[in-house]
């Protein structure tokens, strides 16, 4: 017997998660070895050296198997925001979660709304779970989020409504204000997420968390440690959602997925607010230097409350992304627009440099 014939609906239909260029390419192709990889969002300056430390210190417990409930990690994450940890919910990274909320609550036929673009997982999750996405497309000259046709498209059959704030991979936010009175408008049948992967980047007072909201609404916030804490190799994500919905979650993920090094450098960076600082004013000042130097070229830079810029360049983003893969530098090109993730100053200049090259090649 064939094994296609034996699989469940979901292999047959996932699409396949479109992975950024990978470095080893780049570097093979340019023939420079000193890759600048500006194509995953990750934080260029790196974790907290207090994070490596706890990572070092936990490898000789390796033998062990990690605290199955993430005790830890749960307490100083409720403390922080005001939760008990039975509403806070860890996982081995927040996609996880993410394919964790379809299987808890997508039953086939149910729709559930979502963006374009955004984060592909929300969609892809709901078909893996023969859910149909109702998809919102977002206007192309501003790429804001329009939350009254994302309300008209709940219906009867709407389980979940999916928002990224700041969104990926437009960068774009969504005012507070208009984001907790969607929610609040939200029927009851309606589960709310909003991911909030990069919301530690903004500074702009009108981009604000929907935590507060959790407690009187089918809400989950979704965090991770990937982004601001540099801790994408880890894999450790977390959502805060009321108790009801997170013990649907902490039951649903799989036990002892989250290795101990991780978690403890999860702890560590969380601690480390002062490094946290540094990386934040370091990428805000670095998202200001980049707007000017694209807008200085004629590029179109889209409002980004994050640590990458969604830019028009007048050329296809695919060819953007070869023409600097050539110079060593790795950004998406695979977006209507690139999606070029904000690096150190040192990264920005030499990206800016590369970028005035390729305009001027253009005149
Ligand atoms: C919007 C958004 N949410 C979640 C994630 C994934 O986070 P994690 O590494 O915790 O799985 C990403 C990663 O790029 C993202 O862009």
């Amino acid at each position: 017997m064939s094994v296609e014939s034996l699989i469940g609906y979901g292999i047959h239909t996932k699409p396949t998660y479109i992975f950024g260029r990978s470095i080893e390419q780049t570097q093979k192709e340019s023939g420079t070895g000193d890759i600048l990889a500006l194509g995953s969002n990750e934080n260029a300056y790196g974790p907290s050296p207090k994070a490596v430390e706890a990572i070092v210190e936990a490898a000789v417990q390796a033998h062990r198997y990690p605290d199955p409930v993430n005790l830890k990690l749960k307490q100083k994450l409720a403390d922080r925001y005001g939760f008990t940890i039975e509403e806070v919910a860890i996982a081995n990274g927040s996609a996880d979660i993410m394919g964790v909320i379809s299987r808890i609550f997508v039953c086939p036929g149910d729709e559930v709304v979502v963006a374009n673009p955004t984060f592909s997982e929300y969609r892809d999750k709901a078909v893996f779970n023969q859910g149909t996405p109702v998809v919102v497309d977002l206007p192309e000259d501003t790429y804001e989020l329009d939350l009254d046709r994302m309300y008209e498209a709940v219906t009867d059959r709407t389980k979940l409504v999916w928002v990224c704030n700041p969104n990926n991979p437009t960068g774009v936010p969504v005012n507070g204000d208009e984001l907790e009175a969607f929610i609040r408008r939200l029927p009851e049948h309606v589960v709310a997420i909003v991911d909030e992967a990069y919301i530690e980047f903004a500074d702009d007072p009108s981009v604000r968390t929907m935590l507060p909201l959790v407690r009187d609404h089918n809400l989950i916030i979704l965090r991770t440690f990937s982004k601001i804490y540099g801790l994408g190799a880890m894999r450790v994500g977390y959502s805060i959602a009321r108790r009801e919905i997170s013990d649907c979650i902490n039951s649903t993920v799989t036990s002892f997925a989250v290795a101990t090094p991780a978690v403890e450098a999860a702890c560590a960076a969380f601690d480390d607010q002062e490094y946290l600082q540094m990386v934040r004013d370091g990428i805000s000042e670095g998202r200001r230097y980049l707007r000017r130097e694209f807008e200085a070229l004629g590029w179109k830079v889209y409002p980004s409350q994050t640590n990458f810029l969604f830019v028009d360049a007048h050329m296809p983003s695919a060819e953007l992304a070869d023409r600097l893969a050539a110079q060593g530098i790795v950004i998406r090109g695979n977006f209507r627009y690139p999606r070029i993730t904000v690096g150190t100053k040192e990264d920005n200049r030499r990206l800016a440099e590369a970028c005035r090259k390729i305009a001027e090649e253009e005149k």
